[in-house]
């Protein structure tokens, strides 16, 4: 496997390929990143995983300087599931001056949900990963359902850009108490990490509450989001949407059997969560 730093290099490194499959990732890795790189195995070609904390896509607010940078770690892990190629650029190889030309998503997709809590989030997603995508110029991408509003707003933008990428979607890998893996469980306390499971179970219930034929969706969501609220959790929003656009459901959609997703974010202490369940 190797390791390079330099647009430069990485083109160097792949000149020719033209089957190669992308796992772009913020480091920090856990067993759902390399689920990933393993499903980006099966699709041929070199595997190429990108390690890059985006200033872009965090406030000012939030922990772009904790976010913990494990490079020598997240290498061996990746060289264990037989990636290829590892791109990790300085922040002075990929913004050599500040971003100025960025990608907007629509607000329809990328200012509900996740975009209406973070501002100007998707932005910052959408900017690195065009980028990204025009240094490896792959021909697949995978990423996970974990982060399902931003599978969808990168899957619009490849898109209405044209761009000759297959995005590939990964289900969510998760601890053996229902847990997503993130790289943010590691802020959790001790006590905080036992709690935190109750955020899927949460989404379970709202799935068996809509299961059992209940069709009042904001006495559920609202129930979920007490539910936490009382456990000490600040919750964002729980909220069962379409698959397709993230629109809330119709009633008549909702009896019907529309694909629907429910998804959640809460605040832990001073952790922010996020999880999904498709229903
Ligand atoms: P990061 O949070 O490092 O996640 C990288 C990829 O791993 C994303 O596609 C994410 O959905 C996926 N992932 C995270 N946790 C997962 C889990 N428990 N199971 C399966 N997949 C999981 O998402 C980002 O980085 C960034 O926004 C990025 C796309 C790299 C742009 O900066």
């Amino acid at each position: 496997m190797r390791i390079v730093h330099t647009i430069a290099e990485l083109r160097q490194a792949l000149a020719g390929s033209t089957h190669t499959t992308f796992v772009p990732t913020m480091g920090n890795l856990h067993e759902g990143h390399l689920s990933l790189v393993r499903l980006a195995k099966e699709h041929g070609g070199p595997v190429v995983a990108s390690i890059f904390v985006n200033r872009l896509q965090f406030a000012p607010h939030e922990d772009f300087d904790t976010y913990p940078r494990t490079l020598e770690r997240d290498c061996e892990l990746l060289r264990s599931v037989g990636c290829n190629l590892v791109f990790a650029p300085s922040e002075a190889e990929l913004y050599p001056e500040p971003q100025v030309y960025t990608v907007q998503p629509p607000a329809a997709l990328a200012g509900i949900l996740e975009g209406e809590f973070r501002p100007g989030f998707f932005t910052g997603v959408c900017t690195v990963v065009l980028k990204l995508f025009h240094c490896v110029q792959p021909r697949v991408a995978v990423f996970g359902k974990k982060d399902y509003q931003q599978l969808l707003v990168v899957r619009r933008m490849v898109q209405q850009l044209a761009l000759p990428i297959e995005i590939v979607a990964g289900e969510t890998a998760r601890a053996d108490d229902g847990l997503a893996l993130s790289s943010r469980n590691g802020y959790l306390s001790e006590t905080e990490r036992a709690e935190a499971v109750q955020l899927s179970m949460t989404l379970k219930e709202v799935q068996l509450r809509l299961r059992r034929g209940e069709r009042d969706l904001a006495a559920v969501e609202s129930a979920a989001m007490d539910h936490l609220r009382q456990r000490g959790w600040q919750p964002d929003y729980v909220s069962v949407r379409r698959r397709t656009d993230l629109l809330p459901p119709t009633p008549e959609q909702l009896a019907g059997g529309e694909p629907l997703v429910v998804l959640a974010a809460a605040r832990l202490g001073r952790t922010r969560l996020i999880d999904n369940l498709e229903l």
